[in-house]
């Protein structure tokens, strides 16, 4: 601006003052708009900014006189710009909230969580039934001495489950006790150490580990599990065990379960029986699973034997009583449907993921 003159500085003053009428920051439509109105008039080379600054080439009189005036102007329009700035502010904060809003009623995200593996869901299932039918918890360690193994359960010293081949003994022995130790091949021990740690009536079940020296294969494993039962009271007969055993799978297996027992052999049993139940997977028509037989073998039972008793120093004549032992493995494989033992072993995440805790 060339050096003004009072009248030139007014009439620069008023088209000022016009240009804002025109140009309301008021009705700025946008943040943008408005930066435009503000640098329009307030910028470093704004219409407004000049105006102020050519107020030091007026005489003193005037500037007293007209600087108030453009003062005031800037003032107003500052706040002006302020407020509108403001308005628009919060109208695009309540824009964005609108856009990004938070439906609080969408699941959350889950955390990862773990689950039972299957043996344990099959084994917890086991006990909570025999826990229901009286039978309460008996434990015995993994490493046992071969009289509660074996000779306490009547295993004379020729039966192959005694030769090394079977059976994985510890090196050396037991000096003071002239004892030879092993890995529990059964969990059948623990009926000796339950009926010498107490005085019958007796009922119990003993879940557990159990090992044997064989070839792995599908069907095979070298440590496995087993749920032991055994009850010890007053004329005990093979109906009392049929009946806690048709109890026992019907509430396992399903209600429409058909149980039937087979002669057996065990040593610690007279008489003893394997207990088939009807195939689940042909309903017993015969398939794959059973051999076409209709029916699958589940587990050894019987009556225990005297001796075992007189190994205890319980009284053959007065005390009767039934015992029997199920594989886990091979309740859990038939009821999920699992082809090979060893899956279970392998601690793969994508085979232990399918077992729902629901299933079992
Ligand atoms: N201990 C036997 C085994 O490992 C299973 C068994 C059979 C247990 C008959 C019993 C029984 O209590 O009475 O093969």
């Amino acid at each position: 601006m060339a050096t003004p003159t009072r009248e030139s500085w007014e009439a620069a003053y008023r088209e000022v003052e016009a240009a804002l009428q025109s140009a309301d920051p008021a009705q700025a439509p946008d943040l943008l708009k408005l930066e435009e109105v503000r640098v329009r008039f307030l910028g470093r080379k704004g219409s407004l900014t000049e105006l102020l600054k050519s107020l030091k080439d007026l005489s003193i009189e005037d500037k007293r006189e007209l600087g108030p005036k453009a003062n005031s102007l800037k003032l107003s329009l500052d706040e002006k710009i302020e407020k509108r700035q403001r308005q628009l502010q919060v109208a695009a904060d309540e824009a964005a909230l609108q856009g990004a809003s938070i439906d609080v009623t969408l699941p959350g995200y889950r955390p990862p969580r773990g689950r039972l593996h299957p043996l344990t869901q099959t084994l917890q299932e086991m006990t909570r039934i025999l826990s229901l039918m009286g039978f309460s918890w008996a434990e015995g360690p993994l490493v046992e001495t071969d009289d509660n193994n074996f000779t306490k359960l009547n295993i004379p010293e020729h039966h192959s489950a005694r030769d090394m081949l079977d059976t994985f003994y510890l090196a050396g022995e037991r000096s003071e006790m002239r004892e030879s130790l092993l890995m529990r091949t059964h969990t059948s021990p623990v009926q000796i150490r339950a009926m010498l740690a107490q005085k019958p009536p007796i009922r119990v079940m003993a879940p557990g580990r159990v090992f044997r020296h064989e070839a792995v294969d599908a069907t095979h494993s070298a440590v496995f599990h087993q749920v032991e039962g055994l009850y010890v009271d007053r004329k005990v007969t093979l109906a009392d065990l049929k009946g806690t055993l048709q109890q026992f799978m019907q509430k396992m297996l399903g209600a429409e379960t058909k149980m039937r027992f087979r002669p057996s052999y065990f040593p610690f049993t007279e008489p003893s029986t394997e207990v088939d139940v009807n195939c689940f997977f042909c309903k017993g028509q015969g398939c794959g699973i059973c051999k076409q037989s209709g029916w699958i073998e589940l587990l050894g039972a019987g009556l225990v034997h005297p001796n075992v008793f007189k190994a205890v120093n319980y009284d053959p004549e007065h005390w009767s009583g039934f015992a029997f032992g199920i594989g886990v493995e091979r309740i859990a494989m038939l009821r999920l449907g699992i082809k090979d033992i060893r899956h279970f072993y392998e601690n793969d995440a994508r085979f232990l993921r399918q077992f729902d805790e629901s299933l079992v």
